[in-house]
């Protein structure tokens, strides 16, 4: 046994040496890329796997009407980007292949279907492993029911906590198991400047920033501390501190949940409490999410794979509201805005206001190839 401590010690030097190495990078970023004066903007396709290449087939069709003057110029190129799948991830033993990860890299911008993630094993996430590779740090979630009041906007760290060394616990003797949790300054600085900087932008004098540093004193205590600190960069907007425990209850308490506007939380608080927003929504399957970093950017559903529709049988059923709500977020930052509009609008005449398509996740409900139909015909009747 005290040789496997002394491994894990040794194991353990090499994770602070590397993320101290993470942290240099972070301090020497070079400037964010600028969308609006590129002459030249590749979107990435990636289908995912389970239900990821049928929704992604109707993203397709949508995005190349919607792009069309756009993709005619030369100005957009849609780019498939293959080989994300579990079986060639399983395959070649790595979470994104090499050469999927240099076609990605060679984009600006991707769509992204849901990829299945291996519980347990060595396998990591193929989500996490381009967060980290393309240094994607703002998670953002919006989530709104115009009827209640309800217009949140989450900022999630991405690319920290508990996911950045998720892979590379240590166990000891079969008896203990021991994972890390990591917070930077540079880490934390970005993501609470991106969530400030939008609520400055869209008029928000609200931001949340949600922790357990009573008890997840060193990196939550830090989280909460930068976060206080950047926001003395706002004094217009007040800066609150919750805990997540309470804030989950907030969000289910329809009394004060309105009030909430603009969330700023560590990773998997992040990734937890975006879930339970998005059921309040109308389902994990209507939210989209985007991936934000200086140089890239990645826009997904919020939803996973869902093996269990494609064992059923039922994957034709799927609902591509999700990714097309991602690809209304993508289309708007990379500058976009008209076109993001239009999507944003058919989207809600489609999904709420007129509803004469309505998919269910099951054979009880229209196909996922029906609802894109409708939208494409509620975008041409525009
Ligand atoms: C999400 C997902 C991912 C996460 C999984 C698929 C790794 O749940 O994007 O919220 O945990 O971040
Ligand atoms: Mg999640």
């Amino acid at each position: 046994m005290n040789e496997q401590i002394e491994q894990a010690v040794a194991a353990f030097r090499t994770l602070l040496t590397e993320q101290i190495a993470r942290t240099d990078e972070m301090e020497k970023a070079p400037p964010p890329k600028d969308y609006k004066t590129a002459n030249k903007i590749r979107i990435g396709m990636i289908d995912g796997d389970g239900i990821g290449p049928i929704i992604m087939r109707e993203a397709r069709r949508v995005l190349a009407l919607l792009l069309a003057p756009q993709i005619k110029t030369g100005r957009v190129e849609m780019v498939d980007i293959e080989g994300l799948t579990i079986e060639n991830r399983l395959a070649t033993g790595k979470a994104i292949p090499a050469d999927t990860l240099a076609a990605i890299r060679t984009c600006d911008v991707l769509l992204k279907g849901p990829t299945t993630t291996p519980k347990g094993g060595s396998m990591e996430s193929a989500n996490v492993a381009m967060r980290r590779e393309l240094d994607l740090y703002a998670n953002v979630r919006p989530v709104s029911v115009p009827a209640e009041g309800i217009d949140w906007a989450f900022f999630r760290e991405n690319t920290e906590g508990e996911y950045v060394l998720g892979s590379r616990g240590i166990e000891i003797d079969g008896r203990l198991a021991m994972d890390f949790k990591v917070t930077t300054v540079a880490g934390t600085r970005r993501i609470a400047r991106a969530a400030f900087e939008y609520a400055r932008n869209n008029g928000k004098t609200n931001v949340a920033i949600v922790t357990k540093a009573n008890i997840m004193k060193k990196t939550d205590g830090s989280f909460s501390a930068i976060c206080h600190e950047i926001a003395k960069d706002y004094p217009e907007i007040t800066a609150e501190d919750w805990y997540i425990d309470i804030m989950t209850a907030n969000l289910v308490n329809e009394k004060i949940r309105s009030r909430f506007q603009v969330f700023l939380l560590p990773n998997l608080y992040g990734d937890i409490i975006t879930d339970e927003a998005a059921q309040i929504q109308g389902g994990v399957g209507t939210a989209g999410s985007a991936n934000i970093g200086d140089q890239y950017a990645m826009f997904e559903a919020i939803h996973g794979s869902a093996p269990r529709m494609i064992e059923e049988g039922i994957g034709e059923y799927a609902s591509p509201e999700s990714i097309l709500r991602a690809a209304v977020m993508m289309l708007s930052h990379i500058g976009l805005m008209e076109e993001s509009g239009q999507l944003a609008d058919a989207l809600h005449i489609c999904s709420e206001s007129e509803r004469r398509v309505v998919v269910t996740g099951d054979r009880d409900g229209a196909t996922c190839r029906a609802y894109a139909d409708y939208l494409m015909e509620t975008l041409a009747n525009a």
